[in-house]
């Protein structure tokens, strides 16, 4: 459910008409909704308020400060995966505590770093990187708690890009190979192995993948606790889906995904983190873009819009459907067949293709739904072309939450090297 909805034909924002924000801000936009980020927040913490759980944002999914304080207001923790997503959570007010930090390849400085910060833990991925926390966390005089990512083999029947639980993906410790690996890492220093880590991909729609993860994981925590070691925490890492195609795909609810954790790991008396990322920000983001030309190729129209694949990467690189809604509902007409693109010199440059939508003319607002996870993180500046600037809805009230740069901004990162700087 979101909070994105026609009033008197024109798309609101919860009470903000999207014109008047593309009158203020210009296009293109990413617009998110506070109410629809707090709803999703409330409806994962209520499914899961009968167990011990914590519920750590996955902020790679969207990691605009106001975003991460709406959800650390709410009393979320965070999963991150580099020193600046964590200098972000940091930012944003969340307490160290409830941060955990994932990734096949940590440095051995952001490792540091993080140790100085204080958060609750790390996934690790490899032996390697296990020696090499414990050397960082022994030359600190700090102990690192630690879960173990271990790769379960489950397909999590989803883009081949964002399944990471199968044994050819680069993520996590082969599940046969993982009691061997919790044994000698009781033997290095400074180092307190207490967890285990699961994260099977991303965008997942049945709860079947979770269900074989879940159980493998717990045949694992039984074992380890057999074989001596004190597992206090399961990370069930996120992947819960979210309807990109309105009524057509939808995900198992909340409550039937906490029902499902309840039942294979209830009994265990672990703390379960959850890390989901999409699921929290997906639908309650948009892009808002504007209608440049349309143009009538052989067989279909091209309406070329003013954001592209540098704004939104998703539709090229996982062929991930977006729906695209007018701006203005109540226009009349026939319906045209159209790939909606943008100006970027690339084929691949498209944001929709082959749907049927308004015939566009210039000046019309499009808004492509279901983009506020993995959109504005995962943009670039390619074709010179600005960051698009994000704006936080909050009923009738909004904000500037990322401005547009300037040209000057983005040109003036670069440096002339002394032997051109001289006119
Ligand atoms: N935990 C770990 C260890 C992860 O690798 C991920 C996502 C998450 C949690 C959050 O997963 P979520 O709940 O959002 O599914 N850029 C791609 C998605 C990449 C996901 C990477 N890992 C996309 O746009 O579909």
């Amino acid at each position: 459910m979101h909070h994105f909805a026609y009033k008197d034909g024109v798309l609101h924002a919860e009470d903000v008409p999207l014109p008047r924000l593309a009158d203020e801000v210009g296009t293109p936009f990413y617009c998110y909704s506070t109410a629809t980020l707090e709803r999703h927040y409330r409806v994962l913490a209520e499914a899961f308020a009968g167990q011990d759980a914590v519920i750590c944002f996955a902020v790679k999914a969207n990691s605009n400060q106001a975003v991460l304080a709406t959800m650390a207001r709410l009393g979320a923790g965070m999963d991150v995966v580099s020193e600046g997503e964590l200098r972000r959570a940091r930012a944003a007010g969340v307490a160290a505590d409830k941060i955990i930090f994932a990734g096949v390849g940590k440095s051995r400085a952001e490792m540091a770093y993080a140790l100085g910060e204080g958060i609750f833990g790390f996934n690790v991925e490899s032996e390697a990187e296990l020696s090499a926390l414990s050397e960082v966390a022994q030359s600190l005089g700090a102990t690192a708690r630690v879960a173990l990512r271990v790769n379960p083999d489950v397909d999590a029947k989803t883009h081949a890009k964002i399944s990471t639980g199968k044994s050819e993906n680069k993520f996590g410790i082969p599940y046969l190979r993982a009691a061997s690996l919790y044994a000698e890492a009781r033997r290095l220093p400074a180092l307190d192995v207490s967890g285990i880590h699961m994260h099977i991909g991303s965008q997942i729609t049945d709860l079947a993948p979770f269900r074989d993860a879940f159980l493998l994981m717990r045949d694992l925590a039984l074992e380890l606790r057999r074989a001596g070691h004190a597992i206090h925490h399961l990370d069930i890492g996120g992947g819960l889906g979210v309807p990109y195609r309105g009524s057509n795909d939808v995900p198992p609810h909340p409550d039937e995904y906490a029902r499902l954790v309840k039942e294979t790991l209830g009994d265990l008396e672990a703390t379960i983190y959850l890390e989901p990322g999409r699921m929290i920000t997906g639908n309650a983001g948009i892009l808002v873009a504007s209608v440049l030309y349309a143009k009538d190729g052989a067989g279909k129209r091209f309406t070329i819009v003013d954001a592209a694949m540098n704004d939104l990467i998703r539709p090229t690189l996982y062929e991930a459907y977006h729906e695209v809604w007018p701006v203005d509902g109540s226009r009349a007409g026939p319906l045209a067949l159209q790939d909606i693109v943008g100006p970027v010199c690339e084929t691949g440059d498209y944001l929709a293709l082959e749907r049927e939508l308004p015939a566009f003319a210039e000046g019309d607002l499009i808004a492509v739904m279901t983009a506020g996870a993995y959109g504005a993180v995962m943009s670039s500046t390619y074709n010179t072309r600005l960051l698009v600037p994000e704006v936080l809805v909050r009923g009738g009230d909004y904000a500037v939450v990322r401005p547009r740069p300037s040209f000057d901004d983005l040109i003036g990162l670069d440096r002339l090297p002394p032997w051109l700087a001289s006119s």
